[in-house]
């Protein structure tokens, strides 16, 4: 079995984090997102690994490289023609995928469990597909199965009126009749191959398709909120360490974790769980839960809540409490008692949202 991860798509709901960085190098818990679909994959022993990029993409390539730090063997596969859907991706694998089984990876999604049972499981009931659910208050977002007694009889791409309040996770499991199905579909009315219409497929052509549900919980990363949540999720298991140093006037309760080089200088509360890069600088200032703060940042005279905070980016004597945000790197958050004359001053690109 072979394992193919996606790395490519717009991200257009995570703009304008995305209009510099891809989405899946965003980090969750200061570790690229791609890499938890990596760790996940390798526990399960599949050895060859291929991950879908965009056409001409370099970010993805140069920050996971050869896969030896999983114990893989990874395949960079450019997807020709663009973000056509999902199914688009295993398609455009198929030469690359040949005769053998698949687990795909939807490289945005991020779980807590394994998925070795979801593979055990494929092989035990030598199935062609086995689907990954979740019982989601919002089905319409996603996938969602039909079931006709407890048989997964269709699967519909973001439904109007949900058949069901399961979500198709974006984990699945394959036997080689996946590549047929993704050949044999017709693009969406959005113009997509969905994966969905795959799955559909292969019922109707009579292959076997079972299913589970994820135990633990699946976050599927698409838009901010989606991120400061996955973030948390992550966060709420972290182990504390603290490898930097800290001033005795400075608190810290719960789990947190303090990269090296990084100094929390004179009054800093930091509530866990929380995790903080390497060479930071903070000061004067609260850090509450579930925030990243990534390395090389300066954090002064600001409080923080559930934020996540790219590498070498500044915070300094913001008034208000900074809370739920997505700051990208370098980037400055400073205060208007610095700006002449008296006012916000904001040099802000396409797409940002601030909430004044
Ligand atoms: C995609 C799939 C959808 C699936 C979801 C899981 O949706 O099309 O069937 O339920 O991933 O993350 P997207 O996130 O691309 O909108």
């Amino acid at each position: 079995m072979k394992a193919l991860i996606s790395a490519g798509g717009r991200g257009t709901r995570l703009r304008p984090i995305t209009h510099t960085l891809n989405k899946h190098l965003f980090p969750i818990a200061n570790k690229p997102m791609i890499f938890y679909a990596l760790e996940k994959v390798s526990a399960t022993g599949i050895k060859q690994v291929g991950i879908n990029i965009n056409q001409g993409d370099k970010e993805i390539k140069k920050a996971v490289g050869s896969g030896k730090k999983w114990g893989v063997e990874i395949e960079y596969i450019e997807q020709k023609g663009g973000a056509l859907g999902l199914a688009h991706v295993v398609k455009n694998a198929k030469d690359w995928i040949g005769k053998d089984e698949l687990l795909f990876y939807l490289g945005d999604n991020i779980i807590s469990g394994s998925i070795k049972p979801l593979v055990n499981k494929f092989k035990r009931e030598k199935l062609d597909c086995l689907l990954a659910l979740s019982k989601v208050p919002d089905p319409e977002r996603f996938g969602v199965p039909v079931f006709k007694g407890e048989r997964i009889v269709k699967v519909e791409e973001k439904p109007e009126n949900p058949k069901s309040n399961f979500a198709v996770t974006g984990i699945y499991v394959y036997s080689n009749l996946i590549v047929e199905a993704v050949s044999a579909i017709k693009p969406s009315s959005r113009d997509e191959l969905e994966i969905s219409d795959a799955h559909t497929y292969i019922i109707e052509k009579g292959g076997k398709v079972g299913y589970e549900e994820i135990t633990g919980w699946w976050k599927d990363t698409g838009k901010p909120e989606d991120l400061l949540e996955g973030n948390g999720l992550v966060l709420a298991n972290i182990a504390s360490e603290i490898k930097g140093s800290v001033d005795k006037s400075s608190k810290i309760k719960g789990r947190v974790f303090i990269g090296k080089n990084t100094k929390i200088g004179k009054n800093v509360s930091i509530t866990g769980p929380a995790i903080i890069g390497q060479g930071c600088r903070l000061k004067n200032s609260v850090i509450e839960s579930y925030t990243s703060i990534a390395d090389g940042c300066e954090i002064r005279g600001t409080d923080i809540y559930n934020t996540i905070i790219c590498d070498n980016s500044q915070l300094v004597d913001c008034k208000k409490r900074i809370a739920n945000s997505l700051i990208g790197r370098d980037c400055k958050v400073i205060s208007e008692k610095l700006s002449q004359p008296r006012g916000h001053r904001l040099i802000i690109g396409d797409n940002t949202e601030i909430e004044l």
